[in-house]
């Protein structure tokens, strides 16, 4: 039985506005998705990376990953939600002995094995759907339409979700086929169906890179000593 991980790579990158999709933009010479595969190849508990690419760029995503065996690459789709389906309909034919899935962002590039690793661990232990969190530590309030605040929220009780998020498959292919609309996340469609989504601890280096300012930060930071 394999683990495989899914890594949606199909957006266009237009909050980092380099004119081309995030996943191929390089960090110190590398690009974001070639480190993110690496990255879950490297941590020695998933054998297969599926990545969905920009419908029109599949060859150009391929050619990025060409010297990474166990990376398949399909077309995405129009969001996020329909990139990890296309993904996730693949499954079957490139990984047919998996029971374990990982999803995880091409812009979480920097995200340490052991995170990868305590993920797998939960859902192999029996958890079917796993979120590595961080504590939050800005204030969080609710605002109205006008932008006046209506309530602050106890931040103790609340956790920033990263990837990558763990599954048995049989609870992301029932998530999925229930789903209907978008989600920002996975576990969000296990928690609609009434799954159980269990944590584990979560990293700083998983950040996700979002901005230029993220971008300026895993540059000096996160990739000075990776080749
Ligand atoms: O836009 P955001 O940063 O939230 O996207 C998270 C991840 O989902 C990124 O790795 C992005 O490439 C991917 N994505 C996708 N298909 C889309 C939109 C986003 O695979 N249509």
């Amino acid at each position: 039985m394999s683990v495989v991980a899914l890594v949606p790579a199909a957006g266009r990158g237009v909050r980092l506005g380099l004119g081309r999709p995030k996943a191929l933009v390089p960090v110190n010479g590398q690009s974001l998705l070639l480190r993110a595969v690496r990255g879950l190849l490297a941590a020695g508990c998933v054998q297969h990376v599926v990545v969905a690419a920009p419908p029109d760029q599949v060859d150009v995503v391929a050619a990025e990953l060409a010297e990474v065996p166990d990376a398949h690459v399909v077309p995405g789709g129009a969001e996020r939600t329909d990139s990890v389906r296309l993904a996730l309909d693949s499954v079957e034919r490139v990984a047919p002995d998996a029971r374990v899935v990982l999803v995880h962002d091409a812009a979480r590039a920097f995200t340490p094995a052991s995170v990868v690793q305590d993920v797998v661990r939960a859902v192999e232990q029996g958890a079917p759907a796993v979120v590595p969190v961080l504590p939050v530590s800005d204030t969080v309030k609710k605002v109205d339409e006008a932008g006046n605040v209506v309530a602050t929220v106890d931040r103790a009780e609340l956790r920033a979700v990263q990837t990558p998020q763990g599954f048995t498959l049989d609870v992301l292919r029932e998530a999925y086929a229930a789903a209907d609309g978008v989600a920002t996340d996975d576990a969000g469609l296990v928690e609609r169906i009434g799954g159980t989504v269990h944590t584990v601890a979560g990293h700083p280096h998983a950040l996700k890179i979002t901005t230029a300012f993220d971008l300026a930060i895993a540059e000096s930071v996160l990739a000075v000593d990776i080749p």
